[in-house]
């Protein structure tokens, strides 16, 4: 089995990344200065002290070295006790034996053994052991054993502990002052992030670039791009509302001359395209003034279904629905009302135009909703389903004449409100109708 890569135990967000970019060598660099600081400022102090003591004790030898018997050297002992806060003492009949003895994580032990030993010499055997707070040190003199106990305090230097507290409170405080800053340093990225997002959802909501100078250009960089795809959207939008209209007048004009001229034998195939190319145009015109100019707002979507269905019944084509609700929550999404009704209204009138029975299911998800429209006609080849959804483009005109052929826009406009509300338009085969299935969804 293969370690999952370390990318999946490391932060996903920004903050957190930079942070740890920032501290893991702080805290690295910390670690390292105060184990080589201690352990060596430690060391010193402690040989230093180490051996003024020793000294001592090696005074102490020699007093008992110089007695006449050992029961004035034992009352000498007691005088030296005092002046040196040393307790002193001759043990006349042992001799040392065993091992020094020191706790393993007692380092400056380690030292001080080393120190007292190359001083007095090998017959020496220090514990530190049983008692952590003092030094028990016995030395093998001519008259027994010289046993020496002496504070702990006296040899080693005191602890590192207020360094290392006062190390990890600074830290502390430091690195709270550096996400404090870091946080206001991710704000305009975020807001940059809400505005693309809401942009891409069809939504312009106001934004000011913010922060440092590189966050600042990206905020411009999008300002302009959305300034500049607007304009080419109104641009859009104007020609082709114009172009329409344009030609309706001379349309219109060309109409009241046919009627008036009756008599011609071509006038009523004259009329026929004459009537084909007026519907042309309403289908133009609904295209170029797409949604862009409508507001969102709240829409109660199964109540959106429900006025579709009735829409359709008037126009006689019989419409199932049903509501799928996933996760409970609101049924309500801001959105175009009316593009999305025209969008919908464009592809149950495609079902009804190629099929008998036709499906409108509402699927509501934690992230989205879904329009799906099923029917039971001959549905649209894989291959052809991305062109269908271009504009102008029909397949098979002839198969369906008697229903009236579309200009091809129906599928183009739909996708367009899709798209323009941050979602997609996908075409498959219906698994249960038979037909072509279209998901329109958009995310919340
Ligand atoms: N439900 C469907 N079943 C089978 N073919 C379909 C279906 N919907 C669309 N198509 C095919 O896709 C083509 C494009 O559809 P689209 O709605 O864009 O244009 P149209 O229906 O021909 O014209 P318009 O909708 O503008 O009046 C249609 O001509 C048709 O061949
Ligand atoms: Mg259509």
């Amino acid at each position: 089995m293969k370690a999952p890569p370390l990318k999946t135990y490391l932060p996903r967000s920004l903050l957190p990344r930079t942070i740890l970019i920032v501290m893991v060598p702080l805290i690295a660099l910390q670690l390292v200065v105060a184990f080589v600081f201690v352990q060596r400022h430690f060391e010193g102090v402690t040989r230093q002290m180490t051996r003024s003591i020793a000294r001592e004790i090696a005074v102490a030898q020699q007093v008992i070295d110089t007695s006449p018997t050992a029961a004035i050297a034992q009352l000498r002992l007691q005088n030296l006790s005092e002046p040196l806060a040393i307790t002193l003492d001759l043990e006349p009949l042992e001799t040392v034996s065993g091992d020094n003895l020191r706790l393993w994580y007692d380092l400056s032990g380690r030292a001080l053994i080393q120190e007292m030993t190359a001083l007095l010499g090998p017959d020496l055997r220090v514990d530190l052991r049983s008692n952590d707070r003092m030094v028990d040190a016995r030395l093998q003199t001519d008259r027994g054993v010289l046993h020496a106990i002496i504070p702990r305090v006296r040899v080693t230097a005191s602890n590192p502990h207020q360094l290392l507290v006062l190390m990890i409170v600074v830290s502390l405080v430091l690195a709270a002052i550096a996400i404090l800053f870091l946080r206001n340093q991710m704000r305009p990225i975020l807001d940059l992030a809400d505005a693309a997002d809401a942009f891409g959802k069809g939504r312009s909501v106001p934004f000011r670039p913010a922060g440092a100078e590189e966050v600042r250009r990206a905020g411009n960089a999008f300002l302009s791009m959305r300034a500049r795809i607007e304009r080419a959207i109104e641009q859009r939008t104007l020609m082709l509302s114009g172009v329409s209209h344009d030609l309706r007048t001379p349309l219109t004009r060309m109409k009241l001359t046919l009627a008036l001229a009756d008599d011609m034998p071509e006038a009523a195939e004259m009329n026929r395209d004459l009537n084909e190319m007026e519907r042309m145009l309403d289908a133009f015109l609904a295209f170029a003034k797409g949604d862009q100019m409508e507001e969102m707002q709240e829409v109660d979507l199964p109540g959106l279904i429900a006025e579709l269905a009735e829409q359709a019944a008037r126009s006689g084509i019989l419409l199932e629905t049903s509501v799928q609700v996933e996760t409970p929550g609101a049924a309500t999404m801001p959105l175009r009302e009316a593009a999305i009704r025209r969008a919908l209204t464009n592809l149950v009138n495609n079902a009804a135009r190629h099929a008998s029975r036709v499906r409108l299911t509402l699927r509501l998800t934690q992230r989205a909703a879904n329009f799906i429209v099923e029917d039971d006609g001959p549905g649209v080849p894989e291959d052809k389903r991305e062109e269908v959804m271009r504009p102008f483009t029909r397949l098979d005109t002839a198969r369906n004449q008697d229903k009236g052929a579309g200009v091809g826009l129906g599928l183009a406009i739909a996708q367009d409100v899709a798209r323009s509300h941050g979602g997609a338009l996908d075409l498959s085969d219906s698994p249960d109708l038979g037909g072509l299935r279209c998901v329109f969804r958009i995310p919340r």
